[in-house]
């Protein structure tokens, strides 16, 4: 079937073009001005609109089993979450434990994609610890092309891996050609920090943050840099939240290394005093890194404007007000993470671009292209090109809204991001050609997503 997408503002990285855009099956075959078109094309007029290719996520959890309890999302939930707010692929971290086997945990977090995702995905491999067949069993997940793998500093005995097991994670990513993500927070200082607060008969969610100080970032992230510098290796900083942590990582990139880093929404629009909140209204806003003192988010929008920030992410990880409650004696229980899947691209737009801090070009690369070019999916995605996936966003700049709970279909019991107004929303998201969203409805094929099989390019 032929779709095209007629008189829209084509937007890609370096381009701003009036054009139609022309989709045979899957993908994009031809770009230009009063396209003619079989009779049996589908049209969607795009006037006084944006045309953006499909924004990609590259940070969400969608299955995880993660302190003591799970994360609420499924495949079919998050994918449309995800489409409707214009995101059409999403990277997912594959998590098994320290206690888990690797090889047997990426085939149960394939098993709960194949077949039930709306929207394209990928995985980062979590490499939790190294033992003797981690080797072997990693080369088999990367020939299985899942090209990249994720390193937790923190979350120590769980998903937290020691410096020699992150050497080790580090040294065969160099040889494997492979990029390696990385959650940057020293583990034994968040642990000691933790117990005396709690000693102190400090339990409240407001004290997750100085569990969790910027100065324990910025070790963490220094530290991850040090280990790249020294081996090599490719690395990329994932939701990093604070401009100490930030100049870690900068000076780093500034003596040669090989360091990459990307914010998430919650720590661009939500600052500390969220977490202050009362409750279980506190412990809603409970993630690692945790929220930060207000000043940091400026610091983060300006690097994120020059482009010292590649990417924006949302680290969705939804737990309900039930879940949550699990940490109403002690904030080390507040299961970890705030969702934000199906708002990244609105926020983003509103916040970013409408106010000034970004612009068009920008959006386009922090959300979408330079995800591609890092994870090894471009020219696939990440931009509108003949040839490329026919993964499309028609965006509605005159769309006014609420970011709410009540109507988002993430499956959760608030959104952290609640009553924040958007201007602008998805009017059609198509995934390789097919339309999945129109207006903001799934009115798609589910199941329709497919894995995306990437190959090493940092070598
Ligand atoms: O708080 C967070 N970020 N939860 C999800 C796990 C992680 O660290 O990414
Ligand atoms: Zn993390
Ligand atoms: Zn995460």
């Amino acid at each position: 079937m032929a779709l095209l997408i007629r008189n829209g503002e084509v937007v890609t990285v370096g381009a701003r073009v009036q054009a139609d855009v022309y989709v045979e099956n899957e993908t994009i075959t031809r770009i230009g001005r009063d396209l003619q078109t079989p009779p049996n094309a589908e049209i969607i007029d795009a006037t006084g609109k944006l045309v953006f290719p499909g924004f990609i996520d590259p940070h969400v959890h969608i299955y995880l089993p993660f302190m003591a309890t799970f994360a609420k999302d499924t495949h079919e939930t998050g994918s449309i979450a995800a489409l409707i707010g214009g995101t059409t692929t999403y990277i997912e971290m594959s998590c098994p434990n320290r206690n888990d086997d690797a090889l047997e945990g990426y085939q149960l977090w394939k098993s709960k994609a194949e077949g039930k995702s709306a929207c394209d995905y990928a995985f980062h491999m979590s490499v939790t610890k190294f033992v003797k067949e981690t080797e072997s069993q990693l080369r088999e997940i990367v020939a299985d092309g899942t090209a990249s793998f994720k390193i937790f500093l923190a979350y120590k005995n769980f998903f937290g891996v020691d410096d020699g097991e992150m050497y080790q994670t580090l040294e065969l990513a160099k040889r494997l050609g492979v990029i390696v993500t990385a959650h940057c927070e020293n583990a034994e200082l968040v642990a000691r920090l933790q117990q005396k607060l709690l000693a102190e008969g400090k339990t409240g969610p407001e004290w997750h943050e100085p569990s969790r100080p910027e100065s324990v970032e910025a070790e963490g992230t220094g530290r991850f840099a040090t280990f790249l510098e020294t081996t090599g290796a490719t690395g990329y900083v994932v939701h990093l939240s604070c401009e100490k942590a930030l100049h870690a990582a900068l000076e780093a990139r500034l003596r040669g290394v090989n360091i990459h880093v990307e914010s998430v929404l919650p720590h661009l629009l939500l600052d500390k005093s969220y977490a202050e909140r009362p409750g279980v209204e506190g412990m809603k806003h409970v993630m690692s890194p945790p929220l930060r003192a207000k000043q940091n988010q400026a610091v983060l929008w300006n690097a994120l404007a020059l482009g010292s920030i590649d990417t924006v992410g949302t680290d969705h990880c939804p737990f309900d007000t039930e879940q949550k409650l699990l940490g109403k004696d002690s904030f080390v229980n507040i299961p970890n993470g705030i969702p934000g899947i199906e708002d990244r691209v609105n926020l983003l737009y509103t916040h970013g671009v409408k106010c000034g801090r970004l612009d068009l070009d920008r959006l386009v690369d922090a959300g979408s292209t330079r995800a591609a070019k890092l994870f090894g999916l471009f020219p696939r995605k990440g931009t509108i090109a003949v040839g490329s996936d026919a993964d499309l966003v028609v965006y509605d700049t005159s769309y006014r809204g609420v970011v709410s709970a009540k109507s988002q279909h993430v499956n959760n019991d608030y959104n952290g991001f609640e009553g924040m107004e958007i201007e602008g929303r998805p009017s059609i998201v198509t995934v390789r050609g097919k339309v999945q969203v129109r207006d903001g409805k799934f009115i798609g094929e589910r199941g329709r997503g497919k894995m995306l099989k990437r190959e090493p390019a940092h070598f």
